[in-house]
């Protein structure tokens, strides 16, 4: 339940708005709350052969948090990510990205809103091999008709904080893994998205560009308050986040909260919870 107080300069009371009136009235400007899931179950399958994989979830993601999703090999991890990124739809439940519930929306203006208000980042990069860099990373704006004269300098922007300015003018294979997931950290932030959705990122890449990939997270949270969600069963990416909630059997079972921890404590921490709860294959360096 959220509450909005308002009160004047001099400290006295003017007004309280409940959730239901400030999205009403108020609209995305003082939502705070980027993603707001509520009681997602998943089923797959048929009458005969159900499975259910997803129970009752409610999780939420704050504007400007990095927040991690760990569990398990078959915890339910991706296709919770695929409902919460719209590419997928719960059995039931609400999902609501930036005010707008978007189980009820129809294929175009799902289509609509994942390409304006989404970034994606997967485990295999998904690049155009026929494209540039340069172009690989403008193509949300293509599709989104914002293309125009200001694109290449963000391209150029964003491509110099993320270290593959150099590499702008080449195609995918002639880079290497690391640049690929950097190129594609830049194609999710181009069109300045609500939320970032990135399923085991680090996944294909060595240790050196794990950890490239994940300063330039840093970076793009730090530098232009993307919000980050991220699945991964990788401690030392996981030790990046804010905030990591665990998933077993499809439940939300327990979560971490950076705070005042340094990164290095975090991951401690984070290795301890891993290994009581067992149970399953984590990499934890
Ligand atoms: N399309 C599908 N049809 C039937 N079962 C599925 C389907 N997708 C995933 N599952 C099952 O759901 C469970 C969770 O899978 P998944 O979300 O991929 O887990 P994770 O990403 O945590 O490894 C697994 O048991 C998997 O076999
Ligand atoms: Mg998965």
């Amino acid at each position: 339940m959220i509450v909005l107080f308002v009160i004047s300069m001099d400290g006295s009371f003017i007004a309280r708005y409940d959730e239901d009136i400030i999205k009403d009235e108020l609209g995305e400007y003082v939502m705070d709350i980027v993603l707001q899931a509520t009681g997602i179950r998943k089923v797959f399958g048929t009458k005969s052969n159900l499975v259910p994989v997803l129970d009752n979830i409610d999780f939420n993601v704050q504007e400007g948090e990095i927040v991690g999703i760990m569990g398990p090999s078959g915890a339910g991890k991706t296709s919770l990510l695929n409902i919460l990124a719209t590419i997928d739809k719960p059995t039931s439940g609400s999902v609501r990205i930036s005010g707008t519930e978007i189980t009820s929306l129809s294929d175009e203006p799902l289509s609509e809103f994942r390409r304006e208000k989404l970034g994606f980042i997967f485990q295999d990069y998904n690049l155009l091999d026929s494209l540039t860099i340069r172009e690989n990373i403008m193509l949300p704006m293509t599709f989104s008709n914002k293309f125009d004269l200001t694109t290449d300098v963000r391209v150029t922007e964003i491509a110099g904080k993320l270290g593959i300015e150099t590499i702008l003018n080449r195609y995918p294979y002639e880079t290497s893994g690391g640049q690929k997931q950097r190129t594609a950290a830049a194609r999710a932030i181009i069109h300045n998205p609500r939320l970032v959705l990135a399923d085991e990122p680090t996944g294909a890449l060595d240790s050196k560009a794990s950890m490239d990939l994940l300063s330039a997270f840093q970076l793009m949270n730090d530098e232009y308050g993307t919000t980050i969600l991220m699945v991964t069963h990788d401690a030392f990416a996981a030790s990046y986040c804010d905030r990591i909630v665990f998933m077993k059997d499809g439940k939300l079972f327990t979560e971490l909260v950076k705070g005042d921890n340094d990164r290095k404590s975090f991951f401690d921490r984070l290795v301890t919870t891993l290994s009581s709860l067992g149970g399953g294959s984590y990499d934890i360096i």
